[in-house]
């Protein structure tokens, strides 16, 4: 796993108070203990963020929290699942009263899918894949838009996924999921606009992530997956985790105060 990149690093670097993008700001952010959540996290917590870290790995969690607070930032971490109510709401609950404040929640957690015929899919696996990528995002919005409603600020981002727009063959589940939580993100905008909260999917194209074997159909990436994929890549490459992370910063930050119910797909140019 890759936890190098610009967030971690900005970290380390001199202070830069003044051109921090997040200053003071708080945010949660799902499925934060690894790929690109992690990244996110550090990217977040470098310009100026503090970060609460969710995640149903407690272990990865908190050593995502713990290399922020090495680094001179602020995390906490805590292990819940986002499939249920409470535990989005003890996210929530917990950045308020540790930090006072709501600013961005990253509802980012999710679950791939095999390659697989849909003849051959059980509905144990829909509904889990649902559960997580889509009721999981739904009870995010749920504990998280009230505060930012009542304080008038806020940002709401999901991360969707290309397969939303141009999906692969043999991923009808996921596909789905993820056309769902894009739909689910202008509904919402609409909603929240008039309280000045804006609500943005992004979409990542195959991402370098422990995920990525699965959408492959293998244990391991290996050189036939990665090259079959990275053709489908006008820009000749998957992301990497901070390729993410970096637009996630921009969409949290006031340059994107325009931007909301947006799809904006990060995926070196795979949806057009
Ligand atoms: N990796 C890719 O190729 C890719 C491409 C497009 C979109 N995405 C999406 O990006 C998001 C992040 O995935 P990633 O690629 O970083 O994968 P990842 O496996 O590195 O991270 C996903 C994290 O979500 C956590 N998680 C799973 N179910 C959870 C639950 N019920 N409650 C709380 N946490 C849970 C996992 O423990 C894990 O830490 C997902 O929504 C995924 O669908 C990934």
């Amino acid at each position: 796993m890759r936890w190098g990149g610009l967030g971690e690093e900005r970290l380390l670097a001199p202070p830069h108070d003044k051109e921090m993008k997040l200053r003071d700001k708080v945010a949660v952010i799902t499925g934060a203990g690894s790929g690109i959540g992690a990244a996110s996290a550090f990217a977040l917590a470098a310009e100026g963020a503090r970060i609460v870290i969710v995640d149903v790995n407690e272990a990865g969690a908190k050593d995502v929290a713990d290399r922020i607070d090495k680094h001179g930032g602020q995390a906490i971490a805590i292990a819940a699942d986002v499939t249920r109510a409470a535990d989005n709401q003890a996210a929530v609950d917990r950045a308020v009263a540790q930090w006072g404040r709501l600013d961005v929640f990253f509802a980012n957690a999710g679950v791939p899918q095999w390659k697989t015929d849909v003849e051959e899919v059980d509905e144990a696996t829909f509904e889990r894949i649902m559960n997580v990528n889509v009721k999981g995002v739904w009870l995010g919005a749920k504990a998280a838009l009230p505060v930012m409603k009542r304080d008038r600020r806020g940002v709401f981002l999901i991360t969707a996924s290309t397969a939303a727009i141009r999906p692969r063959p043999g991923g009808q589940i996921y596909a789905a999921s993820k056309g769902a939580v894009v739909t689910l993100a202008k509904a919402l905008a609409l909603e929240v606009a008039p309280f000045g909260v804006r609500v943005v999917a992004i979409c990542p194209v195959a991402t370098h992530t422990p995920m990525l074997p699965t959408f492959m159909n293998k244990v391991q990436v290996d050189d036939e997956g990665l090259k079959r994929y990275e053709a489908t890549v006008p820009l000749g490459r998957l992301n990497q985790p901070e390729d993410v992370a970096r637009v996630a910063v921009f969409l949290a930050s006031d340059d994107a105060a325009m931007i909301t119910g947006s799809t904006v797909e990060v995926d070196g140019g795979r949806c057009i």
